[in-house]
């Protein structure tokens, strides 16, 4: 199994103005592999636009050591993108290969990008970019304090983000379109980073499954458990799935408003990534149809980033699996509504695989509280509700 080597939460081994100027990433192993879909569509590869981020394939394992609290002790298994880089883990890993190539194609010198206090999508882009001499610039929104956002915003900055404070919805709104225009030379990355081109690297995830299953190294799921927001993972995996030919079924546990995560959303992010790759390729099949999905809304709770007692439970259960505390907006909820769909008679006989999409390695933050904006200082001062 691929060893995780990325630094841990609270490393300095790398002194701070290094940290910054030039971010960890550049003092790790470079990944080397390359998407399956340019194997089969080599016409993919020469189309689009993509840098080496992800260190694939990666791994499938059970999830028996959690098998007494999710009340089944066989046929639960977990896809590992949680290491799917030293230098970050998580679904945003596969999908920045593409996003990156096109930022970097196009000559970008900043990546300017939105995302809540606990963004992984914030975290990963900054990692990243630094990694490839980019500088960035982060609109952070508000979403409940939790220690996890808390050490989030200190590990962005301490890598060498930018921070705007961005507040409510639509003054982060207005505060992105300033920042994305202050200057030339600006890429900029949507929240939750789930165009057709991005999702791409999730299509390409399901086929790296199929290889898996077809050597015999997983068993071929009957589910496929995610947490679910802006959906292009899922829609991507959904496509992947059709494309297979399997009957699997993916089911996102929504974590966000139904106005933005739904199925009709859903659907329309699967055709339009079927639209792009068959644009790219035409001979990659016309699946947009036949994509399988469906969405559990029942462990959102208040919302987008309010605990749950489940979701609580979730984010301590991860740490027995991966050696990492999850967190309640994406993965506690996704191991709450795991464990809730596996009490129901309909799933009785499922065998389920957890794609984990939280990145186990956690970059440092110890010491980037004092280099975080004055309007942001509060995250360190109010309490935290989880
Ligand atoms: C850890 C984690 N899991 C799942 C998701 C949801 O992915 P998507 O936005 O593609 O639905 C995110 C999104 O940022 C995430 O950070």
């Amino acid at each position: 199994m691929f060893k995780h080597r990325g630094p841990r939460s609270g490393d300095r081994r790398l002194p701070r103005f290094v940290l910054r100027h030039f971010g960890y990433a550049r003092f790790v192993q470079p990944a080397r592999t390359k998407p399956l879909l340019f194997e089969v569509f080599p016409k993919l590869e020469a189309e689009l636009p993509w840098i080496p981020l992800a260190h694939r394939p990666t791994a499938i394992e059970p999830c028996s050591a959690i098998g007494s609290w999710l009340g089944r002790r066989e046929g639960v298994f977990m896809k590992r993108d949680d290491l799917i880089s030293p230098i970050y883990g998580g679904n945003k890993v596969r999908r920045f290969e593409l996003v990156f190539g096109k930022a970097l194609a196009r000559g970008a010198k900043r990546i300017v990008t939105v995302g809540g206090i606990a963004s992984t999508q914030v975290m990963a882009t900054v990692l990243f970019a630094k990694a490839h001499g980019l500088d960035v610039r982060a609109v952070l929104f508000d979403q409940p304090l939790t220690r996890f956002a808390r050490e989030s915003v200190a590990g962005y900055a301490l890598a060498g983000a930018e921070l705007v404070y961005g507040g409510g919805y639509a003054s982060t709104i207005a505060k992105a379109v300033w920042a994305q225009n202050r200057e030339r030379g600006n890429y900029f990355i949507f929240p939750g980073a789930s165009g057709p081109l991005a999702n791409v690297g999730y299509v390409d995830a399901m086929l790296e499954l199929g290889r898996q299953v077809e050597r015999g190294e997983a068993e071929k799921p009957d589910v496929i458990v995610l947490p679910t927001g802006s959906s292009g993972t899922m829609a991507a995996l959904a496509l992947g799935v059709a494309y297979l030919g399997w009957s699997t079924e993916v089911v996102g546990i929504r974590i966000t408003s139904k106005v933005v995560c739904n199925t009709y959303m859903v659907r329309r992010l699967v055709r339009a990534t079927s639209e792009f790759l068959r644009k790219k390729d035409p001979s990659f099949p016309d699946l947009a149809d036949k994509a399988k999905f469906s969405l559990f809304h029942d462990a959102i709770g208040e919302g987008y980033g309010y605990p749950t007692l489940e979701a609580i439970v979730g984010a301590e259960k991860l740490e027995e699996l991966t050696g990492a505390r999850g967190e309640v907006t994406y993965s506690g909820k996704a191991l709450a509504g795991l464990r809730a769909m596996l009490a129901t008679p309909r799933y009785a006989k499922k065998k389920f695989l957890l794609w984990n999409t939280l990145s186990t390695t956690r970059p440092p933050h110890a010491g980037g509280e004092e280099l975080v904006p004055k309007s942001l200082q509060w995250v360190f001062e109010k309490p935290v509700v989880a």
